[in-house]
This record gives C-alpha cells, structure tokens and sequence, in this order.
C-alpha cells in the first residue's frame, strides 16, 4: 500500500510538494543544500505529506540536498525524480535510500509531440522504457510513483495504456501531469474519468495532480482533478516552478479547507503554518511574492474602501471569507528589546522553528543586538529574517567584512568594501557609481575580481514602522549563471551590499556545482543496492 493509498482516509488529500523540484527550477533560483534542508524541514512543521527533494541526477549538488533532506527530516515522504534510464532510477534511490518512507518518482512523455521532436522515439519504446523503470525503482522502493508527461496533450488511450503497465509493474502512484498549463478543468476532469474507464485498476492505486500555471489555472485544474476523484496534489509554495510555475500550494490548501462544504475534502496541513513557509521560500529564493497574492500576500487580508472596513470592524465575515491566524498571519506574539538574552533569543527562534546553537546562535545574538540597538523592539518577522539571513551566512564564499561611503547630491558616491574571498585572504576594493548603491556593488566586484551584470534589484521593509528592517533582493549575472542573494539590516545600504556578496557567492558555487558535475557524477550513478 502507498503512503497515500486510497485505503487511507478517502477524504483525505495528499500535499506532494514540489517547490525544491519544480520550484527550483524557476530561473536565478539557486538554493544550496543548507537552504533546502531549512525549507524541507519547514514543509515537514508545515506537514505536508511528500517533499520532492530533487532530481539527484542533475548534479552532485542536488543528489547531495535530496541526501541530506532523506537523512535529516522526519515526517514526510521523502522523494527523488529521475528520467526512466538506469542511472537516473539509481540515483534518485542513493539519494533518498535512507529516509524514514521514501519514494522514487520516474516520468516519461506520453505526447506525441514529445515523443516525435523530444524524445524521438517510438509509443513501443516508451512502454518498454516506462515499464522497464517502474519495475526498476520498484526492485528498490516500495513506494513508486509514475508520470506520463504532458499527458494532457497526449492521446488519452494511449497515455491510459503506459499508465496501465505502471500499475502493473507496481506503481503505486500514478501522476497526470499538464506539464505546459494547456487543458482547462472541465478538460481535465473527463481526462481522468476517460483515464478511469480504461485503467479501472487505477483505483486501486492513488492518482495525483500536477498542473502548471501558463495560463493561471493551475489552481482550478488541480481542483478539478480532485474532484474527479485524485487524491494527491503536486503544489509549490507561493506558486514557484517551471515558468509560470505551479499550483499553488497555500491555495489549494486554503481552497480546499475553506470550501469542505461543498466538496468533504481535506488535507491535514497546519495551515497556521502557511504564512511563514511562504516567507521563508521567498527570501531564499529570492522571488518576491505579490502583494495582492492569494493567501500570503501582504493584502490578502486589507480592507481599503470605507465601506469594507465598516463591514469588517462590525463582523469580520462580511468581507472574509479565511480568519488572517488561521493562515499564520497577525498570529507572532513574540517580542524581544535589547535587554532580552541569548536564551530568550533562542527560545524565540525555537518557537518560529529555527534550531539554532553554538557559534551560529552566538552570530546570530550578535546581529539580534546590533538591531536591537537601533529598533526598539524585535518582533517575530523581523527575527524570522535575522534567522534566516544566519543559515544562510554560514555557506557563503565570499564574505562581506566592512563598508563606507561618501554620498551627497554635490558629489559623486563613492565606496570602499572589503570582503573575505574563498581563499581566506581579505581584499578591498574602491569605486563609484551612479548612487551609493551602484557605487557599493562596483566596490565589490573591484575587491572580488567578478565581473557581474545586475538584473534585478528589489527593497522592502520586513515590517511596519519608520525603524523597521530591510530586505534587500538582488538577481545578476555572474561566472556565465542567473543567481540572487538577500541581506537583512536595519541601513539598507548594508542590505544591499550583503544580498551582493550573496548573489556573487551562489553564482561562484553554482559555477563549482558546474564544473563538478563535468569531472565526475560518481556518487550520483554509483549502482544501486536493493532496498530493505
Ligand atoms: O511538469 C511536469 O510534467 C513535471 C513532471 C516531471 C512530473 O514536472
Ligand atoms: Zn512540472
């Protein structure tokens, strides 16, 4: 029986989350394996029911983050994706081989149009290869879900066929994937109901959905899958994924606690959770998440025509339809000022769920009294961003030591920098620029030797108020890859500078992750021993 098989509570729906797969395959989006064990362990608080960790064939570093991620974090599913070749299937189970329940993932095309121009290949072969894999990952794994991809632009029956051998070889999920956001719901649903009519074993296994957003309907798809009778959701936070992305997770979750009236069905998410898993996974990855979004978005629960506000202020219903705590917002109660001490410190970050000890707990009581000194008091938001600006200190290969400019509207900026290289050695650098920003972030590449082309630059304020910390997100271009960084201060001048060295760390270590990966993937096809 599958961890989600239907003998499980049918009303129940299974969260498979995919931002570590899907969503990180958003373009600038590099988060290396500390990163991802955060957020992994995040989802498991949160209590999804499957985290797709990866694809461990890609590269070292992937296989390295799914391992860690099996090894680490208890509660859910932990699962890796691989193509149908040997050496994928091998790898995606050396990487999650150790976690509590695993499960591998293997997906072929069932579309003609990936069949003929992608894959160039026969419907024989890809039933001879999606069989071959299923039994493979099985030999291994108990758990074993199949997708036949784009299979909402693929013929039904010859997609029903494929799923059909999968099930037969043991499969016990099987995904229907509309891996370019094409069909609409009502498409959708008599795809799995035709699906059903000619594969009737397929309810004896679990179905799944996994929608992309291309044409912003990744949502109502999902939804309309469920309702045709799949009882797991392939869902990102805030949305992230391949282009568009995909559905999003907090509102599949939200939508289908909110309307169980109408439907019987749930999910047993901690949506209390919700808001600050989306917080996390936007500054790690640096995609901002819209004001207006769904859910999370910092408007999702104002009220700006005086007639709402009325209506709100005499009986929250009238204008919501979800309490704002019960998705995590306005719900941090914890408060520190400069007086609190490392173990209050440390209890607050315990209770927002960072587990933070020894040198790392002693920086980040550092940074907590620099800000302390200047705010006058630390909410939960703002220690959330500290704590998180910390995990991610700790992997950095370039580190930024100290900064000064000289800035006025009678002259032009001017900025010194010295920064910690790779290597150890400190280097300083000088420039100008356009405006002290633009003069700190040609300080930086002087003292690094990087040449790098900004794309993207973005503040905001982690909370209200004239003291409050800002955020600071910068996409560029370095060593030939999109990467982004985040800095965290109360002068956001420093944030800058901070989310720069950042950006110019995860360039060079996705360049390494690069350069590794053309000498050698030997722990990744490393044969795979049977499992338990
Ligand atoms: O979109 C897609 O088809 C996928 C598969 C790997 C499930 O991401
Ligand atoms: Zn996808």
């Amino acid at each position: 029986m599958s961890a989600n098989g239907p003998a499980s509570d049918g009303s129940r729906v299974h969260i498979f989350d995919t931002t570590l797969r899907d969503g990180e395959q958003s373009p600038g989006i590099s988060l290396n394996t500390q990163e991802k064990v955060e957020i992994a362990q995040q989802l498991a608080r949160l209590g999804v029911d499957v985290i797709e960790a990866g694809f461990p064939i890609t590269s070292p570093g992937d296989f390295d983050a799914v391992r860690s991620i099996a090894r680490g974090v208890e509660g859910p599913v932990v699962c890796g994706l691989s193509r149908t070749h040997k050496a994928d299937i091998d790898a995606a189970w050396n990487a999650i081989r150790d976690a509590e329940r695993a499960r591998i993932h293997t997906f072929i095309s069932t579309s003609d149009i990936h069949i003929v121009h992608q894959l160039q290949t026969t419907h024989e072969d890809v039933k001879g290869q999606a069989r071959a894999a299923v039994a493979l990952a099985k030999s291994y794994c108990e758990d074993v879900e199949f997708s036949p991809m784009d299979a909402t632009r693929a013929d039904v029956e010859f997609t029903a066929e494929v799923c059909a051998i999968a099930v037969e070889e043991g499969a016990t999920v099987i995904n229907i994937p509309d891996t370019v956001g094409y069909t609409t719901p009502e498409e959708y649903r008599r795809y799995f109901e035709r699906l059903y009519e000619l594969v009737p074993e397929l309810r004896d296994v679990s179905t799944s959905v996994h929608c992309h957003d291309d044409l912003g309907l990744a949502v109502a798809n999902s939804y309309a899958g469920v309702l045709a009778g799949a009882r797991q959701v392939e869902c990102a936070v805030n949305g992230i994924g391949e282009r568009a992305g995909n559905c999003s997770l907090e509102e599949i979750v939200m939508l289908l606690r909110t309307r169980r009236d109408v439907h019987g069905l749930d999910t047993q998410v901690d949506s209390r959770e919700l808001a600050r898993t989306s917080r996390m996974v936007s500054r790690f990855t640096g995609y901002g998440v819209q004001p207006n979004k769904a859910v999370v978005g910092r408007n999702a629960f104002a009220h700006e025509s005086g007639i709402h506000q009325d209506g709100v202020l005499k009986e929250r219903t009238t204008y919501e339809i979800m309490d704002a705590r019960d998705v995590g917002l306005e719900s941090n109660q914890i408060v520190l000022g400069k007086h609190s001490g490392r173990h209050a410190l440390r209890d607050a970050l315990e209770q927002l769920g960072f587990r933070i000890d020894g040198n790392a707990l002693n920086q980040a009581f550092t940074r907590f009294k620099e800000i302390a000194d200047k705010k006058k008091s630390v909410t939960a938001l703002d220690l959330e961003a500290i704590a998180s600006d910390q995990v991610r200190e700790g992997s950095e290969r370039y580190e930024l030591l100290s900064f000064e400019i000289e800035a006025g509207t009678q002259r032009e900026p001017r900025a010194r920098v010295r920064v910690a290289l790779p290597s150890g050695a400190q280097a300083d650098g000088e420039d100008g620029g356009d405006g002290p920003v633009d003069a700190i972030f040609s300080a930086i590449c002087k003292a690094t030797g990087v040449e790098a082309e900004l794309r993207q630059y973005t503040v905001s304020a982690v909370t209200e108020g004239e003291d409050a910390l800002g955020e600071v997100t910068v996409v560029l271009r370095a060593h030939d890859r999109l990467a982004s960084g985040q800095g965290v201060a109360t002068d956001i001048l420093e944030a800058s500078a901070r989310a720069y060295v950042r950006a110019l760390s995860n360039a060079l270590e996705g360049a390494a992750v690069r350069e590794a990966e053309s000498v050698t993937a030997e722990a990744a096809t490393e044969p795979a021993r049977p499992g338990p």
